[in-house]
């Protein structure tokens, strides 16, 4: 084992790093999609529900985990429970880590491309309604273009693997200057920025004709809209978007110093994830029915809808669409690139201390493999269409193990294990940091952490599963 761990320098960096696992592509991209599908305020209150009691208490028992064990999500398990079979939990964790970072990093390359595209003020379409005035903006046309744009891109077979590797290679390199100098300090300079942005993004929005049309839908609940997938849907965005049940909360936990309040950390992550994916909404929402184009366009809003909608709404003004469409994709970046890096750290982690490796090298060899096995999930929307396993292209495939199956599964045992396991008076000294700080809370988390997220995920996971085999 490393004799040296690093650890987080300050309560902030703590904050802002664990913020910035969080807040990602599953907060700007995924989240206003379910949204919109799942209608309007009456998917955000359901998905609150699941936010504060099923997925707050997953990350409080994966930091009552990482802390006391001060170990990877394998190591820690190891240590916790020797022998024991919860060691499933850590093995799963680190697979899933492997895994998500193979395909998010392919969301998170085309978002790299969509940067690009708009820095140059290329975004496919929008350079040609500037040049052509408004007139030829015809919603139909319009979106269509953007659509084959899109395909034409991710089919491509080079392009998206490139944009791939460079993503990669950024995460890698903030991974291998280690917590101090590479999450911590990384962290801290793009969190602040991210939300600047944001609010920057919001006040635009809300400026546009027909804003008012875009917040009702938000705030409107719409219950007819809540079927049981759409209760489904919001438990795995909940777990995905506070990314817990990998170890990865585990990993990051095990840097915190005695000093750090976990109840506080969690709920701060909590906050400032649920507030960022609700502002998504209002940036995203009032600029699309700006323009009257349906809010629920599926996972193509952000490449499809958002630049036909930026082309639609600032073709008289070129240089606010020019600002607001890169804003916003440097804005996707920035969260991208904060979360793959807590991904890539749950690996890097596990191989430097289980096999004794540098930092330097252990992120190598983490990066290398799931370089190739984002290679896979691209290509799976391009040459590869036709490879599937288990009935699945492979981004698809990788994507359902990791939210249908490792993250509640690793939720549960996680829960079970703090919950159950582990000694009341270890857990208690944990969220106390050792009775110094009283906890006035701790008998309802302590419920929430033994009977109602267990529980819970029980019934979800089962209900998820069981269509599968009938
Ligand atoms: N929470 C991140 C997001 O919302 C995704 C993530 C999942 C990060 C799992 C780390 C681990 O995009």
């Amino acid at each position: 084992m490393n004799g040296e761990r690093g650890s987080f320098g300050s309560q902030l960096g703590v904050i802002l790093a664990s913020a910035g696992s969080a807040v990602g592509l599953g907060n700007i991209w995924r989240f206003p999609t379910e949204v919109g599908r799942g209608g309007g305020a009456a998917f955000i209150l359901i998905y609150l529900g699941f936010i504060f009691l099923m997925a707050m208490p997953v990350m409080l028992s994966e930091f009552v985990i990482g802390r006391s064990a001060r170990s990877n999500a394998i190591g820690a398990f190891q240590k916790l429970s020797p022998g024991k079979p919860w060691i499933a939990a850590g093995i799963m964790g680190v697979l899933g880590g492997f895994l998500v970072l193979s395909f998010y990093s392919v969301v998170a390359g085309w978002t790299l491309y969509y940067t690009i595209q708009s820095a140059l003020g290329q975004l496919q379409g929008l350079q040609q309604i500037i040049d052509n005035g408004l007139q030829t903006t015809d919603n139909g046309l319009q979106t269509t273009d953007f659509a084959q744009a899109f395909t034409a891109f991710v089919s491509d077979p080079w392009q998206p693997i490139i944009c791939l590797a460079v993503f990669m290679l950024l995460t890698h390199l903030v991974v291998a200057r280690g917590i101090q100098h590479g999450i911590e300090r990384y962290s801290k300079l793009m969190m602040p920025m991210l939300l600047v942005i944001i609010v920057l993004l919001v006040g635009f929005s809300l400026t546009m004709p027909g804003a008012a049309e875009g917040i009702r839908f938000l705030l409107k609940p719409d219950l007819n809209a809540v079927t049981p997938d759409v209760v489904l849907g919001a438990m795995g965005q909940a777990f995905f978007s506070l990314s817990v049940g990998l170890g990865c909360l585990v990993t990051y936990s095990s840097y915190f110093s005695k000093e750090t309040r976990l109840v506080k950390s969690a709920m701060n992550v909590c906050i400032i994830d649920t507030a960022v994916a609700v502002l998504s909404g209002f940036i995203i929402f009032p600029t699309v029915f700006s323009v009257g184009i349906a809010p629920d366009a599926g996972p193509g809003l952000v490449f499809i809808t958002l630049p036909n909608v930026f082309a639609l709404s600032f073709g008289a003004m070129p240089i606010v669409g020019y600002a607001f469409a890169l804003l916003f994709y440097v804005l996707l970046l920035l969260a991208a690139l904060t979360s793959s890096i807590s991904m890539h750290e749950i690996c890097t982690a596990f191989i430097s201390e289980h096999f004794q490796q540098s930092r330097h090298k252990a992120a190598a060899i983490v990066t290398v493999i799931c370089l190739v096995l984002g290679c896979f999930c691209s290509l799976s929307f391009g040459p590869w269409q036709e490879v599937t396993v288990f009935g699945r292209g492979f981004f698809d495939l990788f994507d359902f193990t990791v939210t249908k199956f490792l993250m509640p599964l690793g939720g549960l045992l996680m829960t079970l294990f703090v919950g159950w396991y582990l000694d009341r008076k270890l857990v208690e000294q944990q969220l106390t940091n050792n009775g110094r700080i009283p906890v006035r809370t701790m008998r309802p988390l302590l419920f929430l952490i033994r009977w109602v997220a267990p529980f819970g995920i029980l019934v979800i996971f089962l209900n998820e599963l069981f269509p599968l085999f009938l």
